[in-house]
């Protein structure tokens, strides 16, 4: 029984898909060796990362159309994937090459010839796939991040899965009013929300930081070291955070410096159907100082500090999914504006993951984009 009402949002949040016409990360490209395979999963649908014996990767659905086998259950022969079972053999289009048992490939209909292929590519040390329409995979932006092949940068991976929806880790990113969340390893330190900009698919918010007594968590964000740049006016380190629909950056710079000291590239992908729970990739590139054994001594301290504040916020970004599972609705009572501005913006871009009315979204989406959001609704499941 209800004892209290929630500012239950229109349409939930929660019950948003994540846009399937982008580019995601399904896994670290380290975790897939030559002549391998890697099951991964985007909202429920089971895939298979292929890395051929040259190297090359792509993506099948990953379900032989013989006898609905595991395909990352097979073998990896040339260019080609081998079903486990009955050896049937996969081109990286997903069409049928060769049935081993039958001269003539034998008679089936066309459409049982093939798996479904998704587009799929390797950057920035991350196996990425395009989940949607694969006609838009090449007219869709890839995600851009200068710093990773920089040498000034060094760079850390983090690989985690969160069981609560997507949306909720872009709010709590985007959220610094959460910091005393962080109390225990940021002491004192208070944000204070300089400004904030939104558009059609983005929303970012400018953050600075004013000290408490403890500064363990601020020495970590001047760690680049002092910029050679020409310095500017600014007299305090600024935090960018930007969703940019549907991944999120999070910026650093130092005082007197416009060159990033500490950068973050995320991505939350959703693994079950009712996207729940969801695989959050993080790349954070931190600036080389002029001395470089000061990053290497601190590099263990940096990974600990940010393993130990993510899961400080894996504990809320959780419980909230808890709370929404038992009271079966969004009873978010967000007061922070740039948040509501967030959550329009992940609403908009989102679509929906049920077929109540009520759940529209993608009301500026271009009608390409609606295309592949219906032939995903009958998918998904
Ligand atoms: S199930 Fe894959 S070849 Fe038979
Ligand atoms: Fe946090």
């Amino acid at each position: 029984m209800k004892l209290s009402g929630g500012f239950s949002s229109d349409p939930d949040l929660r019950r948003i898909g994540i846009h399937p016409d982008f580019w995601y990360p399904v896994a670290l490209s380290a975790n897939l060796k030559k002549g391998r395979t890697l099951p991964v999963v985007f909202a429920g649908d089971p895939i298979v990362v292929v890395r051929t014996e040259s190297g090359s990767v792509f993506a099948l659905e990953d379900r032989c159309a013989h006898r609905q086998l595991p395909l990352h259950l097979g073998v990896v022969k040339g260019d080609q994937l081998q079903c486990n079972y009955h050896g049937w053999c996969y081109s990286s289009t997903g069409r049928l090459a060769r049935i081993p048992y039958l001269a003539d490939g034998g008679k089936m209909p066309e459409a049982a010839r093939c798996v479904r292929s998704y587009p799929c590519r390797e950057a920035f040390g991350l196996l990425f796939i395009f989940p949607g329409n694969p006609d838009l995979a090449d007219k869709t932006e890839f995600p851009s991040i200068p710093e990773w092949s920089s040498p000034e940068y060094r760079t850390m991976y983090f690989e985690r899965t969160l069981k609560c929806h997507y949306t909720f880790m872009h709010e709590n990113l985007m959220d610094m009013n959460h910091q005393f969340l962080h109390r225990s390893l940021m002491g004192g330190i208070q944000p204070v929300m300089l400004n904030y900009r939104t558009g059609p698919n983005w929303t970012e918010a400018q953050y600075k930081f004013e000290g408490g007594k403890q500064h363990v968590g601020a020495d970590f964000l001047v760690m680049g070291g002092k910029s050679d740049q020409s310095a500017i006016e600014r007299d305090y380190e600024l935090m960018t955070i930007r969703t940019n629909y549907p991944h999120q950056e999070l910026t650093v710079l130092r005082a007197h410096s416009d060159v990033p000291a500490i950068r973050l590239w995320a991505s939350y992908v959703p693994l079950d159907a009712d996207q729940r729970t969801n695989r959050s990739f993080g790349i954070l590139m931190v600036r080389r100082p002029k001395t470089p054994l000061i990053l290497s001594l601190a590099w263990p301290v940096i990974r600990y500090f940010a393993q130990s504040v993510f899961e400080q916020d894996r504990l809320a970004v959780e419980a909230e999914q808890r709370a929404w599972d038992e009271q079966g609705e969004d009873w978010n009572a967000e007061v922070s504006p740039v948040l509501l501005e967030l959550r329009k913006v992940l609403s908009r871009c989102g679509v929906p993951l049920d077929t109540e009315p009520s759940a529209a979204a993608s009301n500026d989406r271009p009608p390409s984009m609606l295309r592949g959001d219906a032939s995903r609704g009958q998918s998904s499941g």
